[in-house]
């Protein structure tokens, strides 16, 4: 499993009205961190778009002047869809993340419907792991 690290500064244009980071902004930065490792898992990434961001939580406030790690990895591939587990990690707080969340991207064809992704990936061995793919397996509903 790769994992694609990000590191951000919180600065004073992303805060909220209550001075610590606007949800808005850590979307943005999540998102497009799991993008990066949807992408790059690929090799390809002109042809991926997110199609459902699951259980968007964010769990500690974070100042200004912080600086925010994120990191993101591919925890599913199914046919044409590539599930990411992204996580945001600040100093302040340890080991412990302040937010968790999963992306599902979906590779599209010319026609603008789903086609294969280049992702050959099984379930894995490790247990921790393992219960990401089982969850993420299950269809939608
Ligand atoms: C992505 C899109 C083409 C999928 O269309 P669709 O008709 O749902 O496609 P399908 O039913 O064939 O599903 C394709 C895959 O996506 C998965 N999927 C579809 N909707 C999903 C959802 N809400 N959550 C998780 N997975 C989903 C399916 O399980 C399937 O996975 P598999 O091939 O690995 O088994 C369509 O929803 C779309 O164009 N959405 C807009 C995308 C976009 O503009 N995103 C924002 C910008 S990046």
């Amino acid at each position: 499993m790769c994992v694609t690290k990000i590191s951000r500064l919180v600065r004073v244009a992303n805060l909220n009205h209550h001075g610590t980071l606007f949800a808005g902004e850590t979307a943005k930065w999540v998102v497009e961190a799991c993008f990066i490792a949807a992408a790059k898992e690929n090799k390809k990434s002109d042809n991926v778009v997110c199609v459902n961001i699951q259980g968007l939580q964010f769990k500690k406030p974070v100042e200004n002047g912080a600086i925010v790690d994120i990191e993101s990895f591919v925890a599913y591939a199914g046919r044409t869809s590539i599930t990411v587990v992204g996580r945001m990690y600040c100093k302040k707080y340890g080991k412990q993340n302040i937010l968790e969340t999963a992306l599902t991207f979906v590779t599209l064809g010319e026609d603008g419907k789903p086609e294969p992704h280049n992702i050959k990936m099984e379930r894995p061995a490790d247990p921790d792991m393992a219960v990401y793919w089982d969850r993420f397996s299950k269809k939608h509903v």
